[in-house]
Protein backbone atom coordinates (compact mmCIF):
# COMPACT_ATOMS: atom_id res chain seq x y z
CA UNK A 1 0.00 0.00 0.00
CA UNK A 2 1.14 3.38 -1.26
CA UNK A 3 1.32 6.28 1.73
CA UNK A 4 -1.51 8.09 -0.42
CA UNK A 5 -3.91 5.15 0.55
CA UNK A 6 -3.57 6.16 4.62
CA UNK A 7 -3.87 10.13 3.55
CA UNK A 8 -6.11 10.21 1.09
CA UNK A 9 -4.12 11.53 -1.61
CA UNK A 10 -6.18 10.53 -4.79
CA UNK A 11 -7.07 7.22 -3.45
CA UNK A 12 -10.14 6.35 -2.48
CA UNK A 13 -10.06 2.36 -1.04
CA UNK A 14 -10.82 1.71 2.46
CA UNK A 15 -7.83 2.24 5.25
CA UNK A 16 -7.40 -0.70 6.62
CA UNK A 17 -5.80 -2.32 9.70
CA UNK A 18 -3.08 -3.38 7.89
CA UNK A 19 -2.68 0.04 6.36
CA UNK A 20 -1.70 1.05 10.06
CA UNK A 21 0.65 -1.98 10.83
CA UNK A 22 2.45 -0.76 7.87
CA UNK A 23 2.60 3.19 8.71
CA UNK A 24 4.30 2.16 12.21
CA UNK A 25 7.05 -0.04 10.04
CA UNK A 26 7.52 3.23 7.68
CA UNK A 27 7.37 5.45 10.62
CA UNK A 28 4.25 7.61 9.70
CA UNK A 29 2.39 9.25 11.82
CA UNK A 30 -1.26 9.20 11.48
CA UNK A 31 -4.34 11.27 12.90
CA UNK A 32 -7.41 9.77 14.41
CA UNK A 33 -10.85 12.00 15.66
CA UNK A 34 -13.58 11.38 16.83
CA UNK A 35 -17.03 11.51 14.89
CA UNK A 36 -20.53 11.50 16.21
CA UNK A 37 -22.81 12.42 13.13
CA UNK A 38 -22.62 12.73 9.52
CA UNK A 39 -21.45 16.06 8.72
CA UNK A 40 -18.34 15.89 10.86
CA UNK A 41 -17.82 12.46 9.58
CA UNK A 42 -17.74 13.08 6.50
CA UNK A 43 -15.58 16.69 6.93
CA UNK A 44 -13.03 14.81 8.41
CA UNK A 45 -13.10 12.01 5.33
CA UNK A 46 -12.48 14.82 3.37
CA UNK A 47 -9.61 16.40 5.64
CA UNK A 48 -7.60 13.11 4.97
CA UNK A 49 -7.96 11.38 8.50
CA UNK A 50 -7.67 7.86 7.93
CA UNK A 51 -9.50 6.61 11.28
CA UNK A 52 -12.51 7.83 12.55
CA UNK A 53 -13.46 6.87 16.44
CA UNK A 54 -17.39 6.42 17.14
CA UNK A 55 -16.28 7.85 20.68
CA UNK A 56 -18.53 7.17 24.32
CA UNK A 57 -17.01 10.86 24.72
CA UNK A 58 -20.45 11.22 22.87
CA UNK A 59 -22.20 10.62 26.41
CA UNK A 60 -19.85 14.30 27.30
CA UNK A 61 -19.66 16.13 24.00
CA UNK A 62 -23.14 14.86 22.30
CA UNK A 63 -25.50 14.04 25.10
CA UNK A 64 -24.98 16.05 28.12
CA UNK A 65 -24.11 13.36 30.68
CA UNK A 66 -21.52 13.88 32.80
CA UNK A 67 -19.29 10.79 31.82
CA UNK A 68 -19.83 8.36 29.73
CA UNK A 69 -20.90 6.02 32.32
CA UNK A 70 -24.51 6.17 31.03
CA UNK A 71 -23.60 5.72 27.45
CA UNK A 72 -25.30 2.90 25.81
CA UNK A 73 -25.10 0.07 22.95
CA UNK A 74 -28.12 1.78 21.40
CA UNK A 75 -26.60 5.18 21.69
CA UNK A 76 -23.52 4.46 19.63
CA UNK A 77 -25.31 2.34 17.74
CA UNK A 78 -27.22 5.11 16.00
CA UNK A 79 -24.13 7.27 16.01
CA UNK A 80 -22.09 4.46 14.35
CA UNK A 81 -24.56 4.26 11.32
CA UNK A 82 -24.83 8.17 10.62
CA UNK A 83 -21.05 7.74 10.68
CA UNK A 84 -20.38 4.86 8.36
CA UNK A 85 -23.32 5.87 6.19
CA UNK A 86 -21.52 9.35 5.83
CA UNK A 87 -18.09 8.00 5.05
CA UNK A 88 -16.42 5.59 2.48
CA UNK A 89 -12.57 5.93 2.76
CA UNK A 90 -11.63 6.30 6.62
CA UNK A 91 -11.58 3.14 9.64
CA UNK A 92 -15.05 3.27 11.55
CA UNK A 93 -13.97 2.20 14.92
CA UNK A 94 -17.04 2.08 16.98
CA UNK A 95 -16.32 2.21 20.79
CA UNK A 96 -18.27 -0.81 23.26
CA UNK A 97 -19.54 1.49 26.08
CA UNK A 98 -19.26 0.46 29.70
CA UNK A 99 -21.03 -2.44 31.15
CA UNK A 100 -21.44 -3.86 26.83
CA UNK A 101 -18.28 -6.72 27.08
CA UNK A 102 -17.33 -6.49 30.74
CA UNK A 103 -18.62 -9.81 31.79
CA UNK A 104 -17.67 -12.06 29.39
CA UNK A 105 -16.00 -12.78 25.68
CA UNK A 106 -18.80 -13.82 24.65
CA UNK A 107 -20.98 -10.39 25.94
CA UNK A 108 -17.84 -9.09 24.09
CA UNK A 109 -18.61 -10.49 21.61
CA UNK A 110 -22.28 -9.87 20.68
CA UNK A 111 -22.03 -6.02 21.43
CA UNK A 112 -18.92 -6.17 18.94
CA UNK A 113 -20.94 -8.07 16.47
CA UNK A 114 -24.15 -5.00 16.48
CA UNK A 115 -21.30 -2.94 15.75
CA UNK A 116 -20.37 -4.28 12.74
CA UNK A 117 -23.44 -5.95 11.31
CA UNK A 118 -25.81 -2.68 12.42
CA UNK A 119 -23.56 -0.01 13.02
CA UNK A 120 -21.57 -0.69 9.51
CA UNK A 121 -17.98 -0.27 11.52
CA UNK A 122 -15.14 -2.26 10.59
CA UNK A 123 -13.48 -2.63 14.11
CA UNK A 124 -14.31 -1.89 17.89
CA UNK A 125 -12.56 -0.12 20.83
CA UNK A 126 -12.82 -1.60 24.23
CA UNK A 127 -10.92 -0.32 27.52
CA UNK A 128 -8.94 -1.92 29.96
CA UNK A 129 -5.52 -3.68 29.65
CA UNK A 130 -4.79 -7.69 30.90
CA UNK A 131 -8.40 -7.70 32.41
CA UNK A 132 -10.14 -7.59 28.89
CA UNK A 133 -7.34 -9.40 27.28
CA UNK A 134 -9.98 -12.48 27.08
CA UNK A 135 -12.66 -10.33 25.32
CA UNK A 136 -9.71 -9.30 22.64
CA UNK A 137 -9.01 -12.42 22.05
CA UNK A 138 -12.20 -14.11 21.40
CA UNK A 139 -13.21 -10.90 19.21
CA UNK A 140 -10.01 -10.86 17.06
CA UNK A 141 -10.43 -14.59 16.61
CA UNK A 142 -13.95 -14.82 15.26
CA UNK A 143 -12.95 -11.80 12.62
CA UNK A 144 -13.48 -8.55 14.99
CA UNK A 145 -10.44 -6.09 14.86
CA UNK A 146 -9.79 -4.59 17.97
CA UNK A 147 -8.49 -0.91 18.83
CA UNK A 148 -7.21 -1.52 23.10
CA UNK A 149 -7.56 1.32 25.04
CA UNK A 150 -5.57 1.52 28.66
CA UNK A 151 -3.88 4.63 30.47
CA UNK A 152 -6.64 6.81 31.83
CA UNK A 153 -9.89 4.70 31.10
CA UNK A 154 -12.71 6.95 30.95
CA UNK A 155 -15.32 4.40 32.15
CA UNK A 156 -13.54 3.58 35.23
CA UNK A 157 -13.52 7.11 36.00
CA UNK A 158 -14.74 6.67 39.85
CA UNK A 159 -12.40 3.89 40.77
CA UNK A 160 -9.54 6.22 39.31
CA UNK A 161 -10.31 8.36 41.40
CA UNK A 162 -11.30 10.93 38.40
CA UNK A 163 -9.07 12.08 35.41
CA UNK A 164 -5.98 11.33 36.92
CA UNK A 165 -2.49 10.48 35.20
CA UNK A 166 -1.76 6.80 35.07
CA UNK A 167 1.19 5.09 34.43
CA UNK A 168 3.53 6.77 36.98
CA UNK A 169 6.15 5.67 39.15
CA UNK A 170 5.22 2.01 40.16
CA UNK A 171 1.92 1.95 37.80
CA UNK A 172 4.77 1.92 34.62
CA UNK A 173 5.42 -1.86 35.52
CA UNK A 174 1.40 -1.95 35.04
CA UNK A 175 0.73 -0.29 31.98
CA UNK A 176 3.56 -1.95 30.43
CA UNK A 177 2.48 -5.31 31.10
CA UNK A 178 -0.98 -4.19 30.08
CA UNK A 179 0.44 -2.79 26.86
CA UNK A 180 1.79 -6.19 25.99
CA UNK A 181 -1.09 -8.35 27.06
CA UNK A 182 -3.17 -6.07 24.87
CA UNK A 183 -0.91 -7.02 22.11
CA UNK A 184 -0.30 -10.27 22.60
CA UNK A 185 -4.26 -11.08 22.74
CA UNK A 186 -4.29 -9.77 19.25
CA UNK A 187 -5.57 -6.15 19.23
CA UNK A 188 -4.25 -3.84 16.15
CA UNK A 189 -3.84 -0.75 17.93
CA UNK A 190 -3.61 0.68 21.76
CA UNK A 191 -5.09 4.00 23.30
CA UNK A 192 -2.93 5.36 25.57
CA UNK A 193 -4.46 7.84 27.31
CA UNK A 194 -2.93 10.86 29.68
CA UNK A 195 0.60 8.59 30.33
CA UNK A 196 3.81 10.21 30.70
CA UNK A 197 4.92 10.86 27.62
CA UNK A 198 8.15 8.63 28.29
CA UNK A 199 6.07 5.72 29.58
CA UNK A 200 4.17 6.05 25.93
CA UNK A 201 7.59 6.27 24.03
CA UNK A 202 8.92 3.34 25.79
CA UNK A 203 5.22 1.18 24.75
CA UNK A 204 5.37 2.82 21.05
CA UNK A 205 9.12 1.39 20.80
CA UNK A 206 8.33 -1.85 22.89
CA UNK A 207 5.07 -2.74 21.00
CA UNK A 208 4.87 -3.49 17.62
CA UNK A 209 1.02 -2.75 16.79
CA UNK A 210 0.55 0.87 16.67
CA UNK A 211 -0.08 3.74 19.66
CA UNK A 212 -2.42 6.36 19.43
CA UNK A 213 -1.77 8.68 22.20
CA UNK A 214 -4.04 11.01 24.00
CA UNK A 215 -2.25 12.74 26.31
CA UNK A 216 0.55 10.81 25.86
CA UNK A 217 3.28 12.91 24.64
CA UNK A 218 5.02 12.98 20.75
CA UNK A 219 6.29 9.78 21.10
CA UNK A 220 3.43 8.03 19.90
CA UNK A 221 2.45 6.61 16.58
CA UNK A 222 -0.43 8.54 16.01
CA UNK A 223 -2.88 10.82 17.69
CA UNK A 224 -6.86 11.03 18.68
CA UNK A 225 -8.58 13.87 19.89
CA UNK A 226 -11.95 14.31 20.63
CA UNK A 227 -13.42 16.64 17.44
CA UNK A 228 -15.10 19.41 19.58
CA UNK A 229 -12.44 19.55 22.03
CA UNK A 230 -9.96 20.17 18.88
CA UNK A 231 -12.31 22.77 17.66
CA UNK A 232 -13.60 24.68 19.80
CA UNK A 233 -17.10 23.89 20.27
CA UNK A 234 -16.73 22.55 23.83
CA UNK A 235 -17.73 24.93 26.76
CA UNK A 236 -15.76 25.36 29.37
CA UNK A 237 -12.11 23.84 30.95
CA UNK A 238 -10.59 21.42 28.15
CA UNK A 239 -7.77 19.00 29.38
CA UNK A 240 -4.19 19.89 29.28
CA UNK A 241 -3.61 17.90 26.77
CA UNK A 242 -6.12 19.36 23.98
CA UNK A 243 -4.86 21.71 21.03
CA UNK A 244 -8.30 24.04 20.18
CA UNK A 245 -7.30 23.68 16.14
CA UNK A 246 -10.84 26.37 15.84
CA UNK A 247 -13.05 27.99 17.22
CA UNK A 248 -16.27 26.81 16.93
CA UNK A 249 -18.14 27.33 19.58
CA UNK A 250 -17.43 31.56 19.40
CA UNK A 251 -18.23 31.36 15.60
CA UNK A 252 -21.54 29.54 16.10
CA UNK A 253 -22.44 32.25 18.76
CA UNK A 254 -21.81 34.92 16.76
CA UNK A 255 -24.53 33.21 13.98
CA UNK A 256 -27.05 32.36 16.16
CA UNK A 257 -27.06 35.82 17.57
CA UNK A 258 -26.81 37.56 14.29
CA UNK A 259 -29.40 35.17 12.96
CA UNK A 260 -31.91 35.92 15.96
CA UNK A 261 -31.21 39.82 15.22
CA UNK A 262 -32.04 39.64 11.96
CA UNK A 263 -35.50 38.00 12.72
CA UNK A 264 -36.58 40.06 15.30
CA UNK A 265 -35.22 43.03 13.12
CA UNK A 266 -37.12 41.86 10.21
CA UNK A 267 -34.17 41.87 8.19
CA UNK A 268 -34.48 37.99 7.52
CA UNK A 269 -35.83 36.38 5.24
CA UNK A 270 -34.80 38.72 2.84
CA UNK A 271 -36.71 38.86 -0.75
CA UNK A 272 -33.93 36.49 -1.53
CA UNK A 273 -34.95 33.95 0.92
CA UNK A 274 -38.71 33.85 -0.09
CA UNK A 275 -40.61 32.59 -3.23
CA UNK A 276 -42.71 34.88 -6.23
O1 LIG B 1 -14.48 7.95 23.62
C1 LIG B 1 -13.51 8.52 23.12
O2 LIG B 1 -13.63 9.55 22.44
C2 LIG B 1 -12.20 7.94 23.35
C3 LIG B 1 -11.01 8.73 22.90
C4 LIG B 1 -10.74 9.80 23.86
C5 LIG B 1 -9.84 7.85 22.68
O3 LIG B 1 -12.10 6.89 23.91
Amino acid sequence: MSESVLYGGGSTARVRVHHLQQAKSRGERWAMLTAYDTYAAAVFEEAGIPVLLVGDSAGNVVLGHTSTVPVTVEDLLLMTKAVTRSTTRALIVADLPFGSYEVSAEQAFGTAVRMMKEGGAQAVKLEGGARVAPQIRKLVENGVPVMAHIGFTPQSEHALGGFRVQGRGAGAEQLLADAHAVEEAGAFAVVLEMVPAAIAGQVTEELSIPTIGIGAGAGCDAQVLVWPDMAGLTSGRVPKFVKKYADLRAQLLAAAQEYATEVRDGVFPGPEHSFD
